[in-house]
């Protein structure tokens, strides 16, 4: 179906592809532009979708007045300057995550949405999983009581994206913290409620693949530009008194060959939870019973698909954005303050 609000996407090579069928399949939008500073990625990617619009640069795309929402799918240090100056042409701007690497960059992301009153989304797709959409809509019901701690994990065995856009500071602005943690950082503050962070205790670690035949199944052999870390750990305060414990990592020897292990704990006063397993875990002390409750999954579709269509719908219907940048600019904020804490040795405050 194609819809009034015309989409333009910014680099088409990768995660791209799994937002076309959003646009595809949102009664609001049609994409009619892409961009891509690579013309065989560009020119391939054109014939693929029948789109004739197509800009080698991307500021040509963002100017380009037909256009009501820009998606940004480039590596993570092109996403500030291509989002702030999409807003400053006056559209609605979904980005892949992370929104930006650094607090800094987000802050100003933040003003120039302020300043054209556009939406900002960050694309957080795990938010529309549909075993994370039953369990927080069981949360919000009350079944958790008030969640006090958290355990979080996004660990992978030999999962290291070895390009240079994920592995070189200088593109991706961090390691797995900035790739894989804003993902399970991001689903667990939402489903915490988004309690504020006022202190984290962090450390990284870059160790396996400094070993000799280091290696990745997500790339081959580990190459000598790397300059982030591979696993990271946390301890998070918030402001209501609950704490968090996070590991993230792309190497680690942890189970899981293939794919990653990715998993959150809850735990509330009035019940506890696992997520992606979806069961809740309660106590009747009148009966002295636990009880095991298995959720089932809410059913919609693919999750990348449903982020965009739930743009569509927000930018449609002149709501707020279903993924606010503030609470983005809170999942880096924790994230660079680990950075800091693991570079100082001591807790970092952010309140
Ligand atoms: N949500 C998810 O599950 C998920 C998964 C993978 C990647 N990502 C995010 O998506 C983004 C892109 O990652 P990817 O894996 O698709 O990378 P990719 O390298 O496969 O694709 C990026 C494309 O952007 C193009 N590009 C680079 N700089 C550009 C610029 N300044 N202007 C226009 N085009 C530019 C490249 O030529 C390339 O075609 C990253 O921010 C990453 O964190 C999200």
């Amino acid at each position: 179906m194609s819809g009034n609000l015309k989409v333009g996407v910014i680099g088409v090579r990768g995660i791209a592809n799994t937002h076309f069928p959003g646009w595809r399949d949102s009664p609001h939008t049609e994409v009619v532009a892409l961009a891509d500073v690579d013309p065989d990625v560009l020119a391939a990617k054109g014939a693929d979708l029948g789109i004739g619009k197509l800009y080698q640069d991307p500021y040509a795309l963002i100017a380009d007045p037909d256009i009501a929402i820009v998606d940004i799918c480039t590596p993570n240090m092109y996403h500030a300057p291509l989002a702030i100056a999409a807003l400053g042409a006056g559209k609605h701007v979904l980005c892949e995550k992370p929104l930006a690497p650094t607090p800094r960059e987000i802050e100003q992301m933040i003003e120039a949405r302020d300043r054209s009153g556009k939406l900002l989304m960050t694309a957080q797709h795990f938010r529309f999983d549909g075993a994370a959409r039953a369990m927080k809509a069981q949360i919000d019901a009350g079944r958790l009581g008030q969640v006090y701690h958290a355990r979080s994990w996004m660990l992978r065995r030999s999962g290291a994206p070895t390009r240079p856009t994920f592995i070189e500071k200088k593109h991706s602005g961090g390691g797995p913290c900035i790739d894989i943690g804003v993902h399970i950082l991001d689903l667990t503050l939402w489903m915490m409620g988004h309690p504020k962070p006022v202190a984290v205790s962090g450390v990284t670690q870059d160790r396996l693949r400094r070993l000799p035949g280091a290696f990745s199944n997500w790339g081959g052999p580990i190459p000598a530009s790397w300059d982030v870390e591979e696993f990271a750990a946390a301890f998070v305060r918030f402001d209501t008194g609950a704490t968090l414990v996070l590991e993230v990592s792309w190497l680690l020897n942890h189970p899981k060959t293939h794919g990653e292990d990715m998993q959150m704990w809850l735990y509330g006063d009035k019940g506890g939870a696992h997520w992606p397993a979806n069961v809740l875990l309660q106590t009747d002390n009148a009966t002295r019973q636990h009880m095991d409750v298995q959720l089932q999954n809410k059913e919609g579709g693919e999750p990348h698909a449903l982020e965009c269509m739930a743009f569509a719908d927000a930018v449609a219907a002149g709501k707020p954005s279903p993924v606010p940048a503030e609470q983005s600019l809170d999942v880096i904020r924790i994230l660079d303050a680990l950075y800091r804490s693991a570079t100082e040795g001591r807790e970092v405050r952010l309140d």
